[in-house]
């Protein structure tokens, strides 16, 4: 005779078997509307009679639910896609000398400069437009002397978009034109240049920085070199919205020139559609000391 604890310990067995065998035929009934939808039926089945479960399962049911996980398929096909796209504009990046940069708002130190709350305003600013961004589309300026942190805030700008879902991509002027200057010698870089080219047609936000470098310093102005004029002006045409008289994307521009000056560089044609006419759109990072290597 098997003793209390022996028949609790088979009983228990026993159990665990048939919740096995339970969940193994739910999978297998239920297999094609996947688990989720089979546990919430495994409730209903408990707590509804036969008919009722019977009718839930009609076809109809079974219709609108493969309508519902193929409209799920294709969602996440598509965030899927974007995702890529997001992850190839960013690597299509040209950084200064091949080193990526990475900078947040956070990262923002007002104490760095000598008049703090110029820094903050600044920094205030930059936050502001960054918002608005989020929710709009317009170019920015940043301009002024060398390392007072226009790059730094163009990125964070650039992050805070990212983080909202945007593209991003990074394009050192300096470092195009030094491609575009090569490709003559190089063929392997005209394949380089189109698919950059073509993301900095795409991406929603594009940093264009340094813009004017590629021209000289300031005192020696020069027009800048032919195929660059023409990429530079195929891309910001296509930033254009010509049909509503806005702009496609977002083109933020770091520079230590004056508009008139990159007017002696590129088209001024060119320089209107890229530099923003509304002055809450450009930041002069004036009363501002270089801080690199503090
Ligand atoms: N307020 C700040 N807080 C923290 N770091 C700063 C600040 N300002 C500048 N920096 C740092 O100083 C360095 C120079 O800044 P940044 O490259 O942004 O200057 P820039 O204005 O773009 O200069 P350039 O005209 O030479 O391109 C960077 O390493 C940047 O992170
Ligand atoms: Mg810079």
């Amino acid at each position: 005779m098997p003793t209390d604890r022996e028949k609790l310990l088979a009983a228990n067995d026993n159990l665990k078997m048939r919740q096995q065998y339970e969940k193994q035929q739910q999978k297998d009934d239920f297999a094609p509307i996947g688990e989720g939808m089979a546990r919430m039926f495994l409730k209903a089945k408990q707590h509804v009679d036969p008919d009722e479960f019977a009718r839930l399962m009609d076809d109809d049911y079974r219709e609108r639910r493969r309508q519902e996980l193929e409209e799920q398929t294709i969602n996440k096909a598509v965030a899927e896609v974007n995702d890529t796209k997001k992850k190839h504009y960013y690597k299509c990046s040209l950084w200064s000398g091949d080193k990526p940069l990475t900078f947040s708002f956070s990262d923002w130190k007002v104490d760095l400069q000598p008049d703090p709350h110029a820094a903050k305003e600044i920094g205030k600013k930059a936050f502001g437009l960054a918002k608005q961004l989020e929710n709009d589309n317009f170019n920015i300026a940043m301009s002024g002397d060398r390392g007072v942190g226009k790059t730094s805030l163009a990125l964070a700008i650039m992050q805070q978009l990212m983080d909202n879902g945007k593209s991003g991509m990074f394009v050192s002027t300096a470092e195009l034109l030094n491609l575009i200057s090569r490709k003559y010698d190089d063929a392997s870089l005209v394949t380089k240049i189109n698919r950059i080219k073509r993301s900095m047609v795409e991406v929603d936000v594009l940093i264009l920085d340094d813009f004017g470098t590629e021209g000289g310093m300031t005192g020696a102005i020069k027009p800048v070199h032919k195929d660059m004029q023409d990429l530079m002006y195929q891309v910001s045409n296509a930033r254009v919205d010509f049909e509503n008289n806005r702009s496609k994307g977002i083109t933020i521009i770091t520079t230590n020139n004056t508009k008139s000056e990159l007017k002696k560089m590129y088209e001024a044609k060119f320089v209107d559609r890229v530099f923003p006419r509304n002055p809450d759109h450009q930041i002069a990072f004036e009363n501002m000391k270089g801080v690199r290597n503090v």
